[in-house]
């Protein structure tokens, strides 16, 4: 695979929905009374994960092409699967679903691939076993066996930042005998706790950095349409960005504040970002323009994390084009992504000559010497984000490189390519 670019990338593209809001749409309108319709669904092997749990659970799922709709069966009408639910590779789907499985009455069975198998679960065990659930795994890990039933409401303060936990507990927290405080050490994205306002207002209530959950009121279908995913968004604004002689718009981006963190850090290091369009509603969006220039250098501590979790590896990209040193610490999390994030890209950025150092919780990356393919076979280590990292990375590359297992794009962003093609055209 050679990939030299010296004409930038220029155009404008439309990226795929929002995986993190496409789980939930499912979710939410499993468990609502009435009919839900989503578009702009995001039709990726994770998302497709959440779908197929959900049609194993008993709920009508009509997949048109243009929209999803959903016929909701409510918090009490989930049937138990006749077989083990597939999660994939998906540790979204995993840990909402077994929030939601540790109120039902019955026993469900967890599994998933071999990097889920390996990602923790004690997460979310711990927590929702606390209210009542039994729950069975390995050390920890998939495969994990629930037993639902009567749940006790509880206070929970996060020991870390964690969407996926935090909207366990919100799922299981419906289900309770009665209210439940969730407190995290700083907020993680909060798209929960969007659409739970709007499928039913009375249930949540924010209370600085608590949320509260008012268990027994029902929720009610609605009309969702799915932003683009900003974390996809993210790969052209870093590319537009770094690639010499590049303009990219993206058209239809998700702007939700507790997920802009790489927008932030862009324009810090002195980025030209033109953000248009903007569209305010549940899930705020807009549309953004980069061109190419000179970048600064960073630095980031655990603060900004959960804002821009998804986007380390791009960071680092960035970090590694910046004139000067930059340094990303407080992300031991991750460790416990698709990969050890960390470790991955320090590896593999090391084999295209950057100058990466690897912290325990952390990069330092000093983007002044130039890169040298000291070794053309990248590995993605099966992990989208990373593949999709090294794939802008190799287009500043002279020499081919190759990136194995590159078909985990289909996790998250199954037209990348297509749409880069577009951008190089
Ligand atoms: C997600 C939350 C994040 C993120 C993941 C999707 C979600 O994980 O990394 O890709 O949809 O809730 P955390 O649980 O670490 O916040």
């Amino acid at each position: 695979m050679a990939e030299t670019s010296t004409a930038g990338l220029t155009g404008t593209i439309t990226i795929p929905g929002d995986k993190s809001i496409s789980h939930r749409s499912i979710i939410f309108g499993a468990i609502s009374t009435g009919t839900t319709t989503v578009k702009n669904f995001l039709r990726s092997a994770d998302c497709l994960s959440t779908m197929q749990a959900f049609r194993d659970l008993g709920v009508n799922i009509d997949d048109q092409g243009d929209q999803v709709t959903l016929q909701g069966v409510g918090l009490t009408g989930l049937k138990q699967a006749s077989a083990a639910l597939d999660m994939g590779n998906s540790g979204t789907s995993t840990r909402l679903i077994s929030g939601l499985l540790a109120g039902q009455p019955f026993e469900s069975r967890l599994v998933g691939d071999a990097s889920l198998s390996k990602r923790p679960m004690r997460r979310v065990s711990d927590p929702l076993s606390q209210m009542g659930a039994k729950i069975d795994s390995v050390n920890g890990h998939l495969p994990m066996t629930i037993n639902g039933g009567s749940l006790a409401g509880i206070r929970y303060e996060l020991p870390v930042a964690s969407a996926q936990v935090k909207s366990a507990i919100i799922l299981a927290a419906l289900q309770a005998s009665g209210p439940s405080t969730i407190i995290e050490p700083s907020p993680s994205r909060d798209h929960t706790e969007r659409m739970l306002t709007a499928f039913s207002p009375k249930s949540i209530e924010k209370q600085g950095q608590q949320i509260v959950i008012h268990p027994g009121y029902d929720l009610q279908g609605q009309a969702i349409t799915v932003p683009g995913d900003i974390s996809s968004a993210a790969f052209w604004l870093v590319a537009g960005a770094i690639v010499p002689n590049s303009s990219i718009t993206v058209k239809n981006v998700g702007i939700n504040p507790t997920r802009t963190g790489i927008l932030t850090v862009l324009e810090q290091m002195g980025a030209n970002l033109t953000i248009t369009n903007r569209q305010d509603q549940a899930e705020p969006s807009a549309d953004i323009t980069v061109t190419s220039s000179d970048l600064r250098p960073f630095e980031i501590g655990a603060e900004a994390i959960p804002a821009l979790v998804d986007e380390v590896p791009l960071l680092a990209l960035l970090a590694a084009r910046a004139n000067g040193i930059s340094k990303i610490t407080g992300a031991e999390e991750l460790r416990f992504k698709e990969s050890d994030r960390l470790q991955a890209i320090s590896q593999e950025f090391t084999k295209l000559g950057i100058t990466i150092e690897e912290l325990p919780d952390g990069l330092v990356i000093d983007g002044r010497p130039s890169w040298h393919v000291a070794n053309p076979n990248l590995d993605s280590y099966q992990d989208h984000r990373i593949a999709m990292t090294l794939k802008i990375a190799s287009l500043l590359v002279d020499e081919p490189v190759t990136i194995k297992d590159f078909d985990s794009v289909r996790i998250s962003y199954p037209t990348f390519l297509t749409d880069l093609a577009q951008l190089r055209s």
